[in-house]
Parts: structure tokens; C-alpha cells; sequence
């Protein structure tokens, strides 16, 4: 705190304290799995992304704990680290619900009901863009392009697509989600909660059934074969190039 003998204002200099380690089995636990995602790189410092993803699944968000504790085990600055996780909004600073919904509202999916999914389910869940529900279930964000346009509007539910939502079937998830039951996604496995999600991306076993299967749909086939079509008239021999 200073004062100015000159002037009657006050300033206060909040001063940050060190984040708090992690409890020492926990911080065991965690330094077996880092030494087994280090392992896979020729350098440390290219194992950021995953140790952040393992942090994020021990405290729901990356924390300066987690900060320091990436920055510890691959040789990294506190600022370097800090810098890669609030550049990828895959990575949370605040605590995330058990499941993270992001409503696509970049331009394709917000003129094809993306705004009024997310202001649906603003309204629904009581939560704006990064809060999360007072039961702890719900984290809603609006996120920008999750590259699935050819299935606009697109929600995303712990990072698995739900492709052409409405209003009424995005309100219809979050309810399924709230009341525990067990929601599958357009595609792929059914939902694990975000942090073991988190964990998975980490880059540790996906064990969900189903979670390796899947192809792509005819909507993200579509161009192809257009592309195929015109190939074909242009070249009615088959003969190539
Ligand atoms: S604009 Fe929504 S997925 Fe691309």
C-alpha cells in the first residue's frame, strides 16, 4: 500500500502468492503419468499440450498449480507455459462442470440457429458464456468454428459432436446431462465427464466402446463426391491427367 502526502488516494498493490503444490500423493500420481507422456517425445518441452490436458483432469481447469508443475517437469518457464494455455481455449482457467457444452456461434452455424441455441440455453441453464450451473453439471461457452460446418448448427458436448441442433433438442441434452443419464453424441462413444476427457487427451486410453469407430457421414462426403462427379465428366475416358 502507498500513499501520496500530496493526494488522498490510496492505492493497493494486490501482490499474487505462489500457487499451493498439489498434496503429496496426488502429485506422485501425477508425476508417474508425466514421466509416461514425456517418454513419447524426443524433447520434453514438445509434451506441453498433453501434461496441460493431464493437469486440466486433475483440477478441472489449469491452474498455476498445474502451471508450475508442467513448468517443473519439462524445463519450461512459468511465462512459457502460461503463454501456450491461454492460447488454446481447449485449456480452461476457471472450474468446468462435468460437462463442458459449447454452442457453435462463428457465422455458419449462428445464421443457421447457432445464437438461438446459445441464447436457449442461456436462458434455460440460468449460466452466460464460461459459468457453470450451480449443481456443478454444466459449463456453457459459445465457441467459434469446431470445424463440423457441414452438420451447422453444431453443439459440442465435452468435445464430441451433436450435429443440426435446435433450441428444443440442445435444452433436451442438458437435461438428459443434469438428471445423470447417459447421452451418446452424433458420433462416436457415449460421454465420459470432461475431466476424463481431459484425460484422455492427454493422450491415455480412450476405453469407451465405440470410441475408435465411425466414419464420416454424407454430409462431409458430399463434396467429395461433387469433386468426383466433375472429375468424372471432364474425363469421360478415365483416362487421368
Ligand atoms: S461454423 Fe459452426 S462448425 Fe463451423
Amino acid at each position: 500500500m502507498t500513499s501520496d502526502k500530496n493526494s488522498s488516494t490510496t492505492i493497493l498493490l494486490q501482490l499474487s502468492t505462489r500457487p499451493e503444490p498439489y498434496p503429496p500423493h496426488v502429485r506422485q500420481r501425477l508425476e508417474l503419468d508425466a514421466k509416461e507422456i514425456i517418454a513419447r517425445y524426443p524433447q520434453s518441452r514438445s509434451a506441453l499440450l498433453p501434461l496441460l490436458h493431464l493437469v486440466q483432469a486433475e483440477e478441472g481447469c489449469v491452474t498455476g498449480t498445474g502451471i508450475d508443475f508442467c513448468a517443473e517437469h519439462l524445463g519450461l518457464t512459468g511465462a512459457e507455459v502460461t503463454a501456450v494455455a491461454t492460447f488454446y481455449s481447449m485449456y480452461r482457467r476457471t472450474p468446468t462442470g462435468d460437462y463442458h457444452v459449447g454452442v457453435c456461434t462463428n457465422t455458419l452455424c449462428a445464421v443457421l440457429g447457432g445464437d438461438a441455441i446459445y441464447e436457449a440455453l442461456q436462458q434455460h441453464l440460468g449460466v452466460g458464456h464460461g459459468e457453470t450451473t450451480a449443481d456443478g453439471a454444466i459449463t456453457l461457452e459459445h465457441v467459434e468454428c469446431n470445424a463440423a460446418c457441414d452438420y451447422a448448427p453444431v453443439m459440442m458436448v465435452n468435445w464430441e459432436f451433436f450435429d443440426n441442433q435446435t433450441p428444443e433438442s440442445a435444452r433436451a441434452i442438458t437435461d438428459a446431462l443434469r438428471a445423470g443419464h447417459q447421452v451418446r453424441p452424433s458420433r462416436g462413444a457415449p460421454l465420459c465427464t470432461f475431466r476424463e476427457t481431459a484425460r484422455i487427451l492427454a493422450g491415455f486410453p480412450d476405453e469407451r466402446p465405440g470410441a475408435n469407430e465411425g466414419a464420416p457421414g454424407a454430409a462431409t462426403l458430399a463434396g467429395l463426391h461433387t469433386a468426383e462427379g466433375i472429375a468424372a465428366e471432364g474425363d469421360p475416358a478415365g483416362q487421368g491427367a
